[in-house]
């Protein structure tokens, strides 16, 4: 280990002693303000179950996939190894996939695959991905952790709100059974867990698409109720105006980051996926001007979204792109609670793709430029909120970005930890304010 290293760990382990001493010395753990975490994208983990209406696309996907289940046919369908290896990776896409109802104007799962969350509530299943290899698969286990070390404690101050990542929610006047469903056993657990905690608001923390989630939450309440039961809203890396990288996962598909995945099997899934249209680049935030994808066949800015999706061969994607998603993100307005905006920064994050190949199309993968962001979210995204802040501007905003923290490394790495503690520290003793701190 290099000096500099050992010194920074030091630094943090002081940091964090000092943050725990804090907390516990001010308050004693009952006197803490509930904590709930809204996980992510694929941040937690998902059941299914399949039924007589099933039709598997293959042999081996009815005999051999999934290779477990439980007395009742449920099995975990995210986050499961085995999708790693190629003949299973076409049987898990089948299942994720949503399709959307013209009639209905909906979303809904395959035919004859049912699907659940696990332990809503608990932080349990935003842990780990998958119990049995939690080191491999371990998303928030390190950021609970921190937490319990200054007095947390999952069921009784802190708790977990996981969801079908699969589904989004809509503008106002379109059906969305499945997000709608969750903001309110959200709002239920928000409910619940100020009420055992003797009444006192709720802090919530969520991460990525976790913080668009709570965002509508808060946006969808009337004052009186967010003042009687929400403190402080902490977003860490909140793609507030979306990604060009999900542009590339539309194109091209996205392989998960895992070398043995071909991108083009989990295409199909990634674009069926409601949320994935919430995190295209929203014209409320990405310059209009701006070419984000280069292609022989046309160029396309946040506006000639609609077109992309027709180029690529995604044309079902417009009608619900333009009617439930677009005028939800050109609504993006801030809260009427305090808000903190965590999130890494210089890290090279995709800006800009450029496709060659006439014959090829889309098919295989761009030439990527990078710009600054947190390696997935561009920095115009994670500010996105803050260009408005000026809408309410008597409530407290800050933003704490966090220099060489990528997107996912924000849940793991000490110095992104003892910043996240710090600030709930800070809650604790009404020291937010407003602020931009650039550490
Ligand atoms: C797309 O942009 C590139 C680079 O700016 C330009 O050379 C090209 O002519 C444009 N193509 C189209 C179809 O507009």
């Amino acid at each position: 280990m290099r000096n500099g290293d050992s010194l920074l760990l030091a630094r943090v382990a002081i940091g964090l002693t000092w943050a725990a001493a804090m907390l516990c010395a001010c308050h004693s753990r009952a006197d803490l303000h509930p904590l709930i975490i809204v996980p992510g994208s694929g941040g937690n983990q998902l059941e299914a179950r399949l039924t007589g209406e099933y039709k598997a696309s293959s042999l081996l996907c009815s005999r051999l996939f999934p290779p477990v289940k439980d007395r009742d046919g449920w099995f975990r369908l995210w986050f499961e190894p085995s999708v790693l290896l190629a003949p299973f990776t076409k049987c898990f896409a089948d299942r994720m996939t949503l399709y959307y109802d013209w009639t209905s104007d909906d979303y809904y799962n395959a035919p004859g695959v049912e699907t659940r969350v696990c332990q809503f509530g608990s932080t349990e299943s935003l842990r780990h991905l998958d119990p049995h290899l939690k080191q491999a698969t371990s998303y928030m286990a390190t950021l609970v952790e921190s937490l319990q070390k200054v007095g947390y404690v999952d069921g009784e101050t802190l708790f977990g709100a996981p969801y079908d990542f699969r589904y989004g929610l809509a503008a106002d006047g379109h059906p969305s059974r499945v997000g709608s469903k969750f903001l309110q056993d959200l709002k239920d657990l928000i409910e619940k867990a100020a009420a055992s905690n003797k009444g006192k608001p709720v802090i919530l923390l969520s991460h990525s698409l976790g913080g668009l989630f709570t965002l509508q939450l808060l946006n969808r309440n009337p004052s009186s109720w967010l003042r009687r039961h929400v403190k402080h809203f902490i977003a860490l890396s909140a793609p507030w105006g979306g990604a060009v990288d999900e542009l590339l996962t539309f194109a091209s598909g996205n392989a998960l980051k895992v070398p043995l995945v071909d991108p083009l099997i989990v295409r199909g899934e990634q674009r069926s996926s409601e949320s994935n249209l919430w995190l295209l680049p929203s014209p409320k935030v990405f310059d209009s001007e701006e070419l984000l994808v280069i292609s022989p066949f046309a160029n396309y800015t946040a506006r000639d979204i609609v077109q992309f999706l027709d180029d690529i061969g995604f044309p079902e994607g417009i009608r619900p792109y333009e009617s439930r998603i677009l005028p939800l993100v050109e609504r993006l307005s801030v809260p009427d609670v305090p808000v903190t905006c965590m999130f890494g920064s210089s890290v090279k994050t995709p800006e800009k793709l450029t496709y060659r190949s006439k014959a090829k199309g889309f098919d295989e993968p761009p030439e990527v430029a990078h710009g600054d962001g947190d390696g997935t979210v561009n920095m115009a995204s994670l500010l996105g909120l803050e260009s408005l802040w000026e809408e309410n501007p008597k409530q407290p905003f800050k933003v704490v970005t966090i220099p060489g923290v990528s997107h996912m490394s924000i849940l793991k790495e000490e110095i992104a930890l003892r910043e996240i503690v710090q600030e709930i520290v800070n809650i604790h003793a009404n020291r937010v304010g407003s602020s931009y701190v650039r550490r």
